[in-house]
């Protein structure tokens, strides 16, 4: 009798403690966040081997991600049987160093997960440029050595058949660091910069007599005890049809039709660089329908202090990077850098616009600069920073990686909402022993918490566009239709539609990203569950150039799946 009394009260206990487990599991998955890491987002090992180094990504309209690197390394991990004139890749020390002999590139498929060789490269694309023009080709421009004013081109495929071709015109100057950006006329790219050029030029030169243009702002800001630390300026096009360039600590809003400086930005606080080898990051934070898109705000964070590339190539010493960002208005007429910190010194991350706007720092490393050994201790958080909060409560740091992603690494947003990450090789070969930072080929995904399932319910599902065209084109200032499946009522208030660019990606710089906040001129719930909704289009192609843009429905914070549209002259 006592024991069967003792027993039941003992169950009794087990049972009180597992409820109470239960209900603080749950209040910690509601809350998302705990201790134990809710909320932080986790880590996805997509494959071991990619073959090449992912010096460079674009996404592409047909969900691919080309991954290119440089040619110089000799050997990837990916050897080719054939080379590109035909001849068989033997066992001959000759052809076991000979670069036509391994892959440089692949093309990685998203669903099937599996890479496929991209093997038509014929000159160097080692710290090249890229663009996206609106039938989704990928423009790269320049390289190291053979490559250096090289343009080649990647026309994106359904059938597994595309491979890079290179272009019978050449650009005007050597363009090794340079950047590259789509502009709103033309289906025409500017490149600027580039390791001892000081100017810029367009792609497709639209006169026979094209050449390249001196850019002073360039002399100005170029470091030359600091390894030039104003390699690969960061480009942004901004709302009024001016190209933003900032290099070092300088920045100008520039007239590229009438070559003129048309404003001097003040210089960004802080002692130290954001430019290549100092490599900080930068985005334009989304515009928005709400301002008529005119007001246009660069966000920059994270570079390197004075001294740190002679510290690190010279003596091995690696400073700690900067741990501080600022956020300038380019529009209008009062320009000041606002300043914060991020929790932590960092450089070298990729910067990228999340479906929802939060702006997500990733890779990268906390001391030293960019190139071959130059940096350490890996930066291994992502950090997210949600623009709208008030100052001091916009970061998060979330779940930490194992894997360092150092220099010539990259991060690609993914249509599904992941983050794909790949790369790195502070070494001048593919090198994995005996190396303090070996050579990295595994791909990863890092999934942001917003995508768990505990978020499903609030989730727009089955997102669908319609347009007038009964394509995926619409023109400027037009309208399409968006519907979407929501379990919970519906409050128009929370929901959004943004449309986001993908970049070309390489070194720290998502060049051509970014994101607008739409318009949405009527939306209603069915008894069915569906949601119709009526989005007016981006008006100019100052606002967004011509092309592919992924779509997504937002609905308090939390992102549905991204459905590609286009936007076009009409
Ligand atoms: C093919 O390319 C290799 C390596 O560049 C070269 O040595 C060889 O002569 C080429 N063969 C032909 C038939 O063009
Ligand atoms: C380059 O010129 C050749 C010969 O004129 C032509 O066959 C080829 O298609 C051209 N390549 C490109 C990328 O336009
Ligand atoms: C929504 O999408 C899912 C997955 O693609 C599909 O199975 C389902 O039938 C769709 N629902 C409706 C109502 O179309």
């Amino acid at each position: 009798m006592e024991k069967m009394h003792f027993q039941n009260f003992f169950k009794c206990m087990i049972l009180v403690l597992f409820l109470l487990l239960l209900s603080t599991e749950y209040c910690n998955a509601v809350r998302g966040l705990s201790k134990r890491g809710h909320g932080k987002g986790k880590w996805q090992l997509l494959l071991k081997n990619a073959g090449v180094v992912a010096m460079h990504m674009a996404l592409t309209h047909y969900d691919t991600v080309v991954i290119l690197d440089q040619m110089e390394s000799g050997q990837s991990a990916y050897r080719l049987s054939h080379r590109l004139n035909g001849t068989r890749c033997g066992n001959t020390h000759v052809d076991q160093d000979d670069r036509s002999c391994y892959a440089h590139s692949v093309e990685y498929d998203i669903l099937s997960n599996k890479i496929r060789p991209l093997v038509s490269l014929e000159t160097d694309t080692w710290c090249s440029s890229g663009s996206i023009l609106s039938d989704g080709t990928i423009i790269q421009a320049g390289g190291n050595g053979d490559g250096s004013r090289r343009i080649r081109q990647f026309k994106p495929c359904d059938n597994g058949k595309c491979d890079w071709k290179q272009m019978n015109s050449s650009l005007s100057d050597m363009r090794w660091y340079a950047s590259s950006l789509l502009l709103p006329e033309n289906d025409q790219i500017i490149v600027v910069g580039g390791r001892r050029t000081f100017t810029f030029e367009f792609v497709p030169k639209l006169h026979s007599r094209g050449k390249s243009f001196d850019l002073p702002f360039l002399h100005r800001t170029y470091d030359k005890n600091g390894g030039g630390n104003n390699l690969y300026p960061i480009l942004h096009l901004s709302s009024d049809g001016n190209v933003f360039i900032f290099a070092n600590r300088d920045s100008i809003l520039f007239n590229y039709k009438r070559k003129k400086v048309v404003k001097t930005f003040p210089r960004i606080p802080v002692d130290g660089s954001r430019s290549y080898p100092s490599t900080g990051s930068s985005v334009i934070l989304p515009l928005d329908h709400k301002n008529g898109f005119h007001k246009v705000e660069v966000l920059i964070c994270g570079g390197a202090v004075q001294g740190a590339y002679a510290a690190a190539s010279e003596k091995g010493k690696f400073l700690k990077g900067l741990r501080s960002c600022g956020r300038m208005v380019i529009t209008g007429n009062r320009h000041k850098w606002k300043m914060e910190n991020m929790p932590g010194p960092r450089l070298m991350s990729d910067m990228l616009i999340l479906p929802n706007g939060h702006i997500l720092i990733i890779n990268g490393a906390k001391r030293g600069c960019a190139g071959w050994d130059n940096a350490a201790s890996p930066a291994l958080q992502p950090y997210l920073y949600k623009p709208k909060k008030s100052l001091g409560r916009r970061f998060t740091v979330l779940r930490a990686t194992k894997i360092a992603r150092m220099y010539h690494s990259s991060a690609i947003l993914l249509p599904d909402g992941r983050v794909l990450v790949a790369g790195s090789n502070p070494n001048r070969r593919y090198e994995f022993k005996n190396v303090k930072y070996p050579t990295e080929l595994r791909l990863q995904a890092f999934v942001p918490d917003h995508l768990d399932r505990k978020f499903d319910h609030l989730r727009p599902h089955n997102v669908t566009i319609y347009t007038s065209s009964g394509k995926e084109n619409v023109g400027y200032g037009g309208e399409f239709g968006v519907n979407f499946l929501l379990r919970r009522k519906l409050n128009s208030k929370n929901v959004g539609f943004n449309v986001y660019a993908p970049p070309f990606t390489t070194h720290s710089l998502s060049m051509n990203q970014r994101m607008l906040r739409l318009r949405c001129k009527k939306m209603a719930k069915e008894e069915n569950g569906w949601v119709k909704a009526v989005v007016e289009a981006p008006p100019s192609a100052n606002v967004a150039p011509a092309g592919y843009y992924l779509l997504t429905v937002v609905n308090g914070g939390i992102p549905g799946r991204s459905q590609w549209i286009k936007f076009m002259h009409k």
